[in-house]
């Protein structure tokens, strides 16, 4: 018999797309929203000797107990509220494997970080977008609707939401968290450092919600995949049902762990970043035919008059790799640029002037 993989794959699944990311070359990136900083060398000495002690013949610890302990003390939670995921991407789909599935839907605002659709198709869960109003605000009357159209729902919020840089007006988010349904509420806080602004003091009052939170953006270690969630136990304990066994490498528990012993180091460059993004929001304001949006993250996201197709090739050709969202609707001639270090930005505002 002939091999068919069609025959073979599930259908949904046989479907969709993968996620790619184009490799272009470019000399400045500015395009993902990392931290433009690489670990200080002081910490990269504790990171060399424990390099040289480490035992990579070990399986890693699957709970990552001293990195949960760590979290714990200074996030003033209960080690059993934490589970750490191999970036908070992982701990998105783990949620939606154990949460959702038939007549569930997967609900946010559009446009959002993509991952939370595209894990609602892996896991063959509804995807319900609700479009966010022209200034990118929240349109919870929707939300909640949409909410009460299925048996039970995940709502994802990105807070501040990716790509628009705001963070939602908090009493739309409580209009959620709030509405009586059957609902597990993920309050995705990967900016949090930035924003300053989070829920996580309300996961004692309300059971259902989910606070992620990640080491990839301000603390620079998105190379090493490492990601958090906050929930009450009711939700951690089921989330422990579906996580690989050893999904976070020993060595990116013991580097996280390193980073938070040097949070106060870490801090001074997150001040650095919110500086240089006053900066490019002030350079940014002076060029005619660009529209900035409000940004309480690491990134901003614009608008231009002409066509942002040509300002993102323009970009590129000047070796700077900028995000282009340039698609119909809320987000035409739309385009992101994560803030970089000063020269960094200069180069950019070069280049956005000259257009
Ligand atoms: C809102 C949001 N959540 C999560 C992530 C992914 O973070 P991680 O690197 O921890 O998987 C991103 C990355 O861009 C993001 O923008």
């Amino acid at each position: 018999m002939r091999f068919e993989i069609d025959d073979l794959i599930r259908s949904d699944i046989a479907s969709l797309k993968p996620y790619i990311v184009k490799d272009v070359p470019y000399k400045i990136k500015m395009d993902a929203n990392e931290n433009p900083y690489n670990i200080p060398e002081n910490i990269k000495d504790v990171i060399a000797k424990e390099i040289y002690n480490h035992h990579f013949n070990r399986y890693p610890d699957p709970s990552a107990f001293e990195l949960r302990q760590a979290l714990s003390s200074q996030l003033n939670v209960d080690t059993n509220k934490l589970v750490i995921g191999n970036g908070s991407d992982e701990l998105i789909s783990y949620i939606i494997s154990a949460f959702g599935g038939n007549k569930t839907g997967v609900i946010f605002p559009t446009p959002t970080f993509s991952i939370y659709g595209i894990f609602a198709d892996v896991w063959g869960t509804e995807s319900i977008g609700v479009p966010l109003s022209k200034d990118f605000e929240l349109k919870q009357d929707e939300i909640i609707s949409k909410m009460d159209s299925v048996d039970k729902s995940i709502v994802f919020i990105s807070h501040p939401n990716n790509p628009t840089g705001n963070c939602f007006s908090n009493q739309g988010i409580m209009d959620i968290i709030e509405h009586e349904s059957k609902s597990i509420i993920v309050l995705d806080e990967a900016y949090y450092e930035f924003s300053g602004n989070t829920f996580l003091p309300l996961l004692d009052k309300y059971e259902n919600l989910v606070i992620l939170r990640t080491f990839s953006k301000a603390y620079g270690l998105a190379g090493l995949r490492v990601g958090y969630m906050i929930a009450n136990e009711s939700i951690t304990k089921q989330i422990m049902k579906v996580k690989m066994v050893y999904n976070i490498n020993s060595l990116s528990q013991k580097i996280a762990l390193i980073l938070l012993n040097h949070k106060d180091q870490m801090s001074g460059y997150i001040n650095q970043i919110l500086r240089e993004r006053d900066r490019l929001i002030n350079g940014i304001d002076k060029i005619d035919g660009i529209k900035q949006f409000h940004s309480d993250a690491n990134f901003i996201l614009f608008r231009t008059n002409t066509n942002a197709d040509e300002l993102f090739s323009a970009f590129l050709e000047n070796g700077i790799l900028i995000r282009n969202l340039n698609e119909k609707g809320l987000l035409e001639n739309c385009l992101r640029v994560t803030v970089g270090k000063p020269e960094e930005n200069d180069a950019f505002l070069t280049i956005l002037e000259s257009q």
